[in-house]
C-alpha cells in the first residue's frame, strides 16, 4: 500500500507573513490526516523559515528546482547539497514551467534528477503533455519519453527513491482538471510502462496528479487506484483550501 502524499507547490508566491500563516494553518490538517504525508515546496529563499516552522510538525518540504551542478560559477542557482543542508526532503525536477519557460530538456531534467538523488534528496519528477500533444493523442508517448530520459540516465531502480507527478500542462493553473477517469488512465499507463521493466518499482512508486486540484475534486481524484496524491499549485496557497485537499487523500 503506497502512502498518500499531498505536496503544495507555491511557485513564485510567498511573504514572511504568508509563510508563517500557511504553515501554522496546516499543522492541524497534517495531524488530523495522519495517513497522508503533507509537504510544501516554497521559493528557495523561504526554505530556512519553513525549516524552523515545521520543526515540531510532521510537515515535510522541498525545493521547486535544483541545479545540475553542486557548486561553482553558476549565478542564480541553488544546489542539491545546499537544499539538503536546510532539511529539504524533496526537490521538484522538470516542472512544466521549467521545461517550457526555462527551456529545460528531458536530458537536463534527468541530470537534475540524478544529482538530487546522489545528494540525498527525493526527486519529484514532473511529466505531462501540452494541450497540442493531448489533442493529437500523444499523451502516452510524451510521458514515456520524459520517463525514458531518467531511466536511461539513472536506471529503472532509481525510481525506487523518487516520486512521479503527472501534470497535464493544459490543466495547470487553468481551472481545467483532467477527469478522474482520464487521470487514472494515464497513471495506470505510467505504472504498466514501468512494470514492463521492473514490477516492484512500478508497484512502489508514488504517482501524484497535478493540475487544478482543489478541495472540491481531490477526494475523487485521489480515490483512483493509481493516483497516490497530488502536486497542488493555486489551492496550496490557502490553508483552509489546502486542508480540504489533504482531507481528500485521507482514506
Ligand atoms: P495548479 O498547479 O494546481 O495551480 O494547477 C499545479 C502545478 O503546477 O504543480
Amino acid at each position: 500500500m503506497r502512502q498518500a502524499l499531498v505536496m503544495g507547490n507555491w511557485k513564485l508566491n510567498a511573504t514572511k507573513a504568508s509563510v508563517e500563516a500557511l504553515i501554522n494553518g496546516l499543522v492541524d490538517a497534517a495531524k488530523d490526516n495522519a495517513t497522508v504525508e503533507v509537504a510544501v515546496c516554497p521559493p528557495a529563499v523561504f526554505i530556512p523559515q519553513v525549516e524552523a516552522l515545521t520543526a515540531d510538525t510532521a510537515i515535510t518540504y522541498g525545493a521547486q528546482d535544483c541545479d545540475v551542478n553542486t557548486s561553482g560559477a553558476f549565478t542564480g542557482e541553488n544546489s542539491a547539497v545546499m537544499l539538503k543542508e536546510f532539511g529539504c526532503k524533496y526537490t521538484l525536477v522538470g516542472h512544466s514551467e521549467r521545461r517550457v519557460i526555462h527551456g529545460e530538456s528531458s536530458e537536463v531534467v534527468a541530470d537534475k534528477f540524478a544529482v538530487a538523488q546522489e545528494n540525498g534528496l527525493v526527486p519529484v519528477l514532473c511529466i505531462g503533455e501540452t494541450l497540442e500533444q493531448f489533442e493529437a493523442g500523444e499523451t502516452k508517448a510524451v510521458v514515456e519519453a520524459q520517463l525514458q530520459a531518467v531511466v536511461t540516465k539513472s536506471g529503472i531502480t532509481s525510481l525506487n527513491n523518487a516520486v512521479i507527478a503527472y501534470e497535464p500542462v493544459w490543466a495547470i493553473g487553468t481551472g481545467k482538471t483532467a477527469t478522474p477517469e482520464i487521470a487514472q488512465e494515464i497513471h495506470a499507463h505510467i505504472r504498466s510502462w514501468l512494470a514492463e521493466q521492473d514490477a516492484a518499482v512500478a508497484n512502489k512508486v508514488q504517482i501524484l496528479y497535478g493540475g487544478s486540484v482543489k478541495g472540491a475534486n481531490s477526494a475523487e481524484l485521489f480515490g483512483q487506484a493509481d493516483i497516490d496524491g497530488g502536486l497542488v499549485g493555486g489551492a496550496s496557497l490557502d490553508a483552509v483550501e489546502f486542508s480540504k485537499v489533504i482531507a481528500g487523500a485521507s482514506a
